[in-house]
């Protein structure tokens, strides 16, 4: 006979003890009896169902029905049972899952045992099985920042220390902030330099609102300055695209840091200072720097700056003296290309002219780094390709 809850009468604590008693082992005789999950989703069912489970009914029948002075004591009584069952619940269903056989099975038979955590392991590899207790938890590795932003974070704290602030802005980007405003007028061949995503269906629109991917963060130096009054020192680090097929140094997706200098009387001086400055910063103190005539349509004059490659030290051979082998990141030229930068254009100060820039009365520089490459080069890497491809053996290096 299945145990059903008495109605009391008698609520004497000796009359409570025994009612207590026999539910208990009611309860630990059933929960022996449980052995697959279905037994114990109908064991779990009968004991505390809300409605109408044992536990409900001791609730109705014998605290309900409790006379006044007898209530305090059955409540306390109800609440430990109502613990226990619920334990014994828990406990039961734990017994179940966890594979109590194998536990069983360690006292008895060795070779068994280990027959039975391989067959257990293998059908957790498959996704079926109960849960074999015995086999090491999934390790969870703490995560590492990511050499590209680390190299980022490094170049903003450069600039940090000379009073630059961080800016940023979208990666969707409409075609008069990525271009237009840049001094590149629509048709202009400049834009083919920087082979374009266009988003689709935005045919529609007008030319200088179609959406693209940025091809550069110089959009950011324009977005800046329609909210913020000169004078301004700004650095944008962000995401680019564009449409290059990926290889060992390019990527359709890369990074860029963006500088930004505008206030009274700023010369070409001011930003060769700036740049062999943060050049030693980065890359050791012994690195010179070298300006070359370039051209961009928002800068005038603009330039390229290189590095003495501080691998070779500017020899363009690695090893011992000239005889080593040719340095492969200077192509043996001793120097290595590292950004693009210039003085603003005017015609750029003409697109925010209502916010202060002035072109008559203010000046300023700019410049635009490529972090990936700056990042492959302090870390000695030659495949570009090993920062997106998320290889764990790779990542965990810089952790
Ligand atoms: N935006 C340019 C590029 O991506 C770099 C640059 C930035 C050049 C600022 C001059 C001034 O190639």
């Amino acid at each position: 006979m299945p145990y059903t809850v008495p109605k009391l009468k008698d609520f004497s604590p000796a009359a409570l003890d025994k009612a207590t008693v026999e539910l208990l082992s009611a309860l630990e005789s059933e929960s022996a009896a449980v052995d697959t999950e279905s037994d114990w989703k109908a064991f779990r069912d009968r004991w505390i169902a809300r409605k109408n489970g044992l536990l409900t009914q001791v609730n109705e029948q014998w605290l309900k029905t409790a006379p006044k002075d007898a209530k305090r004591e059955v409540g306390q009584r109800v609440n430990e049972l109502k613990k226990k069952v619920e334990r014994q619940v828990e406990d039961t269903q734990s017994r179940v899952t966890l594979g109590d056989r194998l536990v069983e099975l360690v006292g008895t038979d060795e070779s068994k045992f280990r027959q039975e955590v391989k067959q257990a392991r293998l059908e957790r590899r498959h996704g079926a099985g109960p849960l074999d207790i015995s086999l090491p938890g999934i390790r969870r590795p703490i995560g590492a920042e990511h050499a590209i932003i680390r190299t980022m974070n490094e170049i903003i704290a450069v600039f940090r220390n000379l009073g630059y602030s961080v800016a940023e802005g979208p990666v969707i980007e409409t075609d008069y902030y990525n271009f237009e405003a840049l001094n590149f007028p629509p048709n202009h061949p400049a834009r083919d330099t920087q082979d374009t995503l266009f988003l689709a269906t935005q045919e529609s629109k007008p030319p200088r609102e179609r959406l693209l991917l940025r091809t550069h963060t110089s959009p950011v130096q324009i977005r800046t300055m329609e909210k913020l009054k000169p004078p301004l020192r700004i650095l944008v680090p962000g995401k680019v695209h564009r449409n290059d097929p990926p290889d060992a140094s390019h990527s359709p997706m890369f990074h860029q840091v963006e500088g930004l200098a505008v206030d009274t009387n700023i010369t070409f001086g001011d930003l060769k200072g700036t740049l062999d400055h943060a050049m030693k910063a980065l890359f050791g103190s012994s690195v010179k720097t070298s300006f070359r005539p370039s051209f961009f349509p928002f800068t005038e004059p603009s330039a390229e700056m290189f590095v003495s490659c501080f691998i070779c030290g500017g020899s363009g051979k690695r090893g011992a003296g000239t005889k080593g082998e040719p340095c492969r990141p200077c192509k043996q030229t001793g120097w290595i290309e590292i950004l693009g930068c210039g003085m603003v254009d005017p015609n750029v100060f003409e697109f925010v002219k209502h916010n202060g820039y002035d072109p008559e009365k203010i000046s300023g520089f700019a410049f635009g780094m490529g972090v990936d490459r700056i990042a492959m080069l302090k870390y000695g890497l030659d495949d570009l390709q090993l920062f997106f491809q998320g290889d764990v053996r790779f990542l965990e290096q810089f952790g």
